[in-house]
């Protein structure tokens, strides 16, 4: 090993927009602290048989800022998956947990900072509880952490999701269609939530709003009333049907969760069957966690990945950056995790979204907007 003090950094969990600018940014940081720096490969598999990790440096950091995925690969899958299935959470196997542990003592790390979601930051409280020296790093292109007002990587698959809306717009309207755009979500609306008011959407569905066929169907036609003939309906892939189920293909088998996916078609085909009119589905999928962030991402994961650098320099382990508007601050990873940041149906979005017309398919028509309250709208 090296003579500097080190310090160790992962991803985990699925990627997204701006986890090489975290990584950059922590270890441009860490070495001008007066570290060195090395990344293990494929998430939390890197720490345990076998060891895998390569020196992070100012030459092999340079020039990713604006890459998209990881240059230190990460699982979502494999030994330390904590999640089964939708939301249950389990330990990670105590000598799996064991090895991690002496990994980063044998390697004499000062500290292991673990960029990751949830799922991923679960598994570093874990760890802390172990007696590693973790930070966290919060990431998800879902928003979904709690503690944090932004996750990176949400702004740039909401950008991904509102171009997609943009695109679709003109050809909807072309051809008088009705065209669904399923997006990430798993369990909660945000992407969907953000994009559909981006991007100019007339439905929107989410997990946290139960709808029904009825009233998106509604929607379509008092538009055609309004002789706007073409409707944009934006879904979630973790919102639920009406008789509360979710699209998902097969099960997980095992650890890990389902994979969601094909709402989108089921509302286009009953829109369609229900209506008599054309109707057309696309889904977004990996294409929302895919290429370069944008300047709100970048801007938040050097800031993350700075302060994740200092918080390790200054001992405070166990603790997740985030972002408390317009600080950079911190918060115990336990606080975190184990919760879930999901969209607040009185929240202002949804009243600003009612407030144009905005369906959300439980039939409440937009009320009046009520400034700094959160009382619902239009019941
Ligand atoms: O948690 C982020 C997320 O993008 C979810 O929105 C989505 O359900 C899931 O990851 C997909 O994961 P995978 O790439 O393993 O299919």
């Amino acid at each position: 090993m090296s003579r500097r003090p080190t310090i160790g950094i992962l991803t985990g969990g699925g990627d997204c927009p701006g986890l090489n600018a975290v990584i950059r940014a922590a270890t441009k940081s860490a070495i001008r602290l007066g570290y060195d720096v090395v990344g293990f490969l494929r998430g939390y598999e890197g720490l345990v048989d076998p060891v895998s990790y390569m020196p992070l440096d100012a030459q092999n950091t340079a020039g990713i800022l604006l890459q998209g995925g990881t240059i230190l690969g990460s699982t979502n899958k494999g030994r330390f998956t904590s999640l089964v299935g939708e939301g249950e959470r389990v330990g990670i196997d105590p000598e799996l947990l064991g090895q991690a542990a002496a990994t980063v003592k044998q390697m004499g790390l000062t500290g292991l900072v673990c960029v990751g979601g949830d799922g991923s930051l679960g598994i570093a409280q874990q760890l802390h509880a172990h007696g590693v020296p973790v930070v966290g790093v919060p990431k998800t292109i879902d928003n979904d952490l709690c503690g944090t007002a932004f996750t990176f990587g949400f702004d740039s698959a909401v950008a991904t999701a509102t171009d997609a809306l943009d695109r679709l717009h003109t050809t909807a309207a072309s051809h008088e269609r009705v065209m669904v755009l399923e997006v990430m979500g798993r369990h909660a609306g945000w992407i969907a939530l953000h994009a559909g008011i981006a991007g100019g959407g007339d439905v929107i569905l989410i997990p946290e709003i139960a709808w029904t066929f009825d009233n998106v169907c509604r929607k379509v036609t008092e538009r055609e009333r309004q002789d706007k003939r073409f409707t944009l309906i934006v879904v979630a892939e973790g919102a639920h049907l009406p008789d509360g189920g979710l699209v998902h293909e097969g099960d997980a088998g095992g650890r890990g969760q389902v994979k969601l996916g094909g709402i989108g078609e089921i509302i286009a085909r009953e829109v369609s069957a229900r209506l008599g009119r054309e109707a057309r589905t696309v889904v977004l999928g990996h294409l929302q966690r895919g290429g370069t962030p944008t300047p709100f991402d970048r801007m938040l994961a050097t800031e993350f990945g700075a302060h994740a650098a200092r918080l390790v320099h200054e001992g405070r382990f166990g603790e997740m950056v985030c972002y408390r508007p317009p600080e950079i601050a911190s918060i115990p990873i336990a606080e975190a995790v184990g919760r879930l940041s999901t969209v607040d149906p009185r929240g202002s979005a949804v009243q600003a979204a009612r407030a144009l017309g905005i369906g959300f398919g439980d039939g409440e028509d937009g009320g009046p907007f009520e400034c700094g309250g959160s009382s619902p709208s239009g019941t």
